[in-house]
């Protein structure tokens, strides 16, 4: 059945520029962008006057129903991305996270069938764990027959999924030869193993512990080694989550250099300050570890800086929520508590607010941050990230003037509990559109499970393209004698 949608009155905002149209969706797909469309007939139409229509959201980094620590994530792709639409975010980039020796396919399988229940687009990154010859296949059907162009690795969780140097060099010069990007959680998994047994023989078992077991140094230092590995091997590279000045600025002195590096910051990272891990209430603590913590303040100024500089490039969240009793497991031990919070839902609402609402950013630059250098770094533009006629009718409608109290009572994740509880944010969706239909309105969530479309991804992206001429162009040649 035809879908027809009408956006009427409001103003386009892309990533390059904003002007008023009206925007009609036929079938999911954007149909015609003009100053004034007569309504089809069976149309539906919004009346978007006084309003913004921005691409839907693309969150790069969630992990929903992720099997992690022990336990399993509150929410899983059908709560997750009920969140997701609630806040303005069309699309997620999630994790496929193997344990050290399953096979990647069997993996990506099971996670494929997880994500059945979606009700938003999304696609996988999947982390390289381990490695031997099959993952150096797999990597490949990965690729060319599943439309995966990332693959991650984990600098840190000692005994569990982090990789070592071997892995990393292996894996990167795979992701090179495939057109694939490789990604880093850049931390030192040695250096953490080593700061949280120093920490408990302080005495210190507690929440407050777990920023002092992941420093910013030990994170600078995962963040230059990884950039150094894809310099050397001359691959493009992604910093997930970044956390801290020191990261920004390898990531800066990188790019100063002309090596391709791509950042990512957390909404939460930009607004929350560590002082969240003394709350003498355990659970109000606990419910904030996540890795890389949370970090004093002058981290964040430098996090926004980044992206007002283009040093900077995609805001995500690590959506990864454990509720309280998953957390209690580490009352006596911090290094034992789940890592993860949440924020699929807040992160458009937040950066909006704390972004364009104080002058960093214009809005413009929130559609870039938010979903245009996403879809581009992970070559998914402009079917994604633009509003223009060819494009997925994935749009959000928002109202700059309306605000709301954010609260863990009115979230629509499975969670109990919400780190940015009690922010009242002035910027919200009154509408999102994900294929041409209206699955958020006016505080009303419709959709429909497994509605999500799985979002393949082509590999060999632009940055390949370029540092591929690059390569070329400095390859040394013997002398000829
Ligand atoms: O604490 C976090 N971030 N949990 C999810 C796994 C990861 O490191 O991304
Ligand atoms: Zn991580
Ligand atoms: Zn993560
Ligand atoms: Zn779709």
């Amino acid at each position: 059945m035809m879908t027809t949608l009408l956006i009427k009155g409001g103003i386009v905002v892309n990533a390059d520029r904003q002007f008023q149209a009206d925007v009609l969706c036929v079938d999911g797909v954007i149909a015609q962008i003009d100053e004034t469309i007569c309504a089809p007939e069976d149309a539906q139409v919004i009346d978007a006057s006084g309003q913004l229509v921005m691409p839907g959201g693309i969150d790069p980094h969630t992990h929903m129903n992720f099997p992690f620590m022990g336990t399993t994530t509150v929410d899983d792709f059908y709560s997750g991305t009920s969140a997701a639409l609630a806040g303005g975010t069309t699309t997620i980039i999630d994790f496929v996270i193997p344990n050290p020796q399953e096979p990647l396919l069997e993996a990506y399988q099971k996670w494929r069938r997880w994500a059945e229940s979606a009700v938003a687009d999304y696609s996988f990154h999947v982390a390289i764990t381990w490695w031997d010859e099959s993952v150096r296949q797999d990597m490949k059907t990965l690729v060319e027959q599943h439309g995966v162009n990332s693959f991650k690795h984990f600098m840190a969780y000692k005994n569990a999924i982090m990789c070592d140097d071997e892995t990393l060099v292996n894996s990167f010069r795979r992701s090179l030869e495939l057109g694939a990007m490789p990604t880093v959680h850049a931390e030192n998994g040695e250096l953490v193993y080593l700061l949280q047994q120093q920490v408990k023989e302080m005495g210190i078992t507690g929440p407050e512990g777990h920023p002092l077991s992941r420093p910013a140094m030990v994170e600078a230092e995962a963040a230059n080694r990884a950039i150094a590995i894809a310099d050397v091997i001359g691959v493009p590279i992604y910093v997930v989550h970044v956390s801290c000045q020191e990261s920004a600025d390898a990531i800066a002195r990188a790019r100063a250099r002309g090596q391709r590096v791509y950042g990512e910051v957390l909404a939460g990272h930009l607004v929350i300050d560590d002082s969240v891990y003394r709350d003498p209430d355990y659970t109000q603590a606990a419910a904030h570890v996540m890795s890389p913590p949370f970090r004093p303040k002058h981290h964040q100024e430098a996090l926004w800086t980044g992206l007002q500089s283009g040093q900077l490039h995609t805001t995500a969240t690590d959506h990864c929520t454990f509720c309280a009793a998953q957390k209690a497991a580490g009352a006596d031990d911090f290094a034992k508590i789940p890592n993860g919070c949440g924020g699929v839902e807040e992160r458009m609402a937040v950066i909006w607010d704390a972004g364009v609402g104080t002058g960093r950013l214009t809005p413009s630059e929130f559609v870039a941050i938010t979903s245009a250098n996403a879809a581009k770094l992970f070559n998914i533009y402009p079917r994604k990230g633009l509003i223009a006629v060819g494009s997925d009718a994935d749009l959000v409608i928002w109202d700059p003037q309306a605000s709301r109290t954010i609260s863990a009572k009115t979230h629509h994740s499975n969670n109990d509990f919400n780190v940015f509880e009690g922010r009242t944010v002035t910027g919200i969706p009154s509408h999102t559109i994900s294929h041409g239909k209206v699955v958020w309105a006016n505080g009303q969530l419709h959709v429909e499970k497994g509605a999500g479309h799985y979002i393949k991804r082509a590999a060999f992206g632009d940055n390949f393209t370029a540092n591929a001429t690059r390569q070329q162009q400095l390859t040394p040649t013997a002398v000829k004698r």
